[in-house]
């Protein structure tokens, strides 16, 4: 189709953090393993050019322009405030920014996201309302970082960016550790500094420890795509349980915060690439729209 000659433009690449790149790349390139045939298809369709057909290169696209004075509006979209040390989420409660514009958060782009990529394979005409490249690496985007336990924190501390924190010497804030310390430290201590390293040590987990709860993981209430308010919902109470723990401002965290929270972390992405591999299949399931194209 000439329009998606038309979406398969180079993306500029510089660098800003969201899981952090390597959370991103992670979580994506795990799903790539889980897509089905017609998935697979239609998403190598959507990539834009630079991707050259790998969707995790693209996964932290969002991060990349959310600065950038067009799409400002997008910002809010990565993440979600709820009320402080209640340690639950509700998407009616929750879900909006900070000027109360709802849907405007993390799990209403899921929604909105999943919704546009649906809409577009079920009635191809449709796909002119819409960018779905950007639709595509929204959605990639936002299911991990809805996985990040600490995008669905506390409101008065911005999840953890606020709470400023030693990482072993280095001064950094507890949002940061989560979205790129504790993956950075896992790296240089256990993989090597290789992230294809650790990808692989998390993809065998899936297939050796927790593949019996991977049809759990993927389920959706009611046929559901997408169900992005589960997964909000684990993430706070992981916040609590693990994030805010033992982390107040100006404590020191070091191998003990470290080698405590590293599984949660890894099972978090783990979960993030599985989502996102399901949710991508329900949408593109019939091979009509853009699969056909
Ligand atoms: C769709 O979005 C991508 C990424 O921002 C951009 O490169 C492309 O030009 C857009 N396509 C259209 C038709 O606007
Ligand atoms: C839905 O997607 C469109 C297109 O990217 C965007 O303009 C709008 O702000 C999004 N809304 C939400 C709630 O994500
Ligand atoms: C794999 O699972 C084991 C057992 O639960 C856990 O200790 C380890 O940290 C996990 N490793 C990865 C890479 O997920
Ligand atoms: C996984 O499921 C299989 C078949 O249902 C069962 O035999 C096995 O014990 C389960 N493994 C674990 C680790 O729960
Ligand atoms: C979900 O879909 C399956 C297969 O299409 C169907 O058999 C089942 O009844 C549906 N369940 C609900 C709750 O709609």
């Amino acid at each position: 189709m000439l329009l998606l000659l038309l979406l398969l433009v180079p993306l500029a690449l510089p660098t800003v953090q969201g899981w952090g790149k390597d959370g991103h790349y992670a979580v994506c390139k795990i799903a790539e393993e889980f897509l089905s045939e017609d998935a697979l298809f239609a998403v190598n369709q959507l990539l834009p050019d630079s991707a050259q057909g790998d969707l995790a290169s693209v996964c932290s696209w969002p991060d990349e322009i959310r600065y950038n004075y067009h799409y400002r509006w997008s910002s809010a979209l990565h993440y979600i405030d709820t009320p402080d040390f209640k340690c639950n989420y509700q998407y009616c409660r929750d879900c909006h920014d900070s000027y109360g514009h709802k849907d405007r958060c993390v799990t209403g782009a899921i929604h909105n996201y999943t919704m546009q990529l649906r809409l577009a394979n079920a009635d191809a005409s449709s796909e002119l309302k819409y960018n779905l490249t950007e639709a595509l690496m929204f959605l990639s985007h936002f299911v991990g970082d809805v996985h990040q336990p600490l995008h669905v924190g506390f409101t008065g501390d911005l999840g953890g960016n606020t709470i400023t924190v030693r990482w072993y010497r280095r001064k950094t804030n507890l949002h940061h550790v989560w979205d790129n310390m504790i993956i950075e430290s896992a790296l240089k201590k256990f993989y090597d500094s290789d992230l294809s390293v650790m990808i692989q040590a998390i993809q065998r987990n899936i297939s050796d420890i927790w593949l019996n709860d991977t049809s759990s993981w993927e389920h959706c209430a009611h046929n559901y795509t997408a169900c992005p308010d589960r997964y909000a919902s684990e993430s706070i109470s992981l916040a609590c349980k693990f994030a805010y723990k033992n982390a107040t401002p100006g404590s020191t965290l070091e191998d003990e915060y470290f080698l405590s929270r590293l599984p949660i972390v890894e099972k978090r992405l783990a979960q993030g690439g599985v989502r996102l591999a399901a949710i991508l299949n329900r949408i593109f399931t019939a091979k009509t729209g853009i699969a056909q194209a």
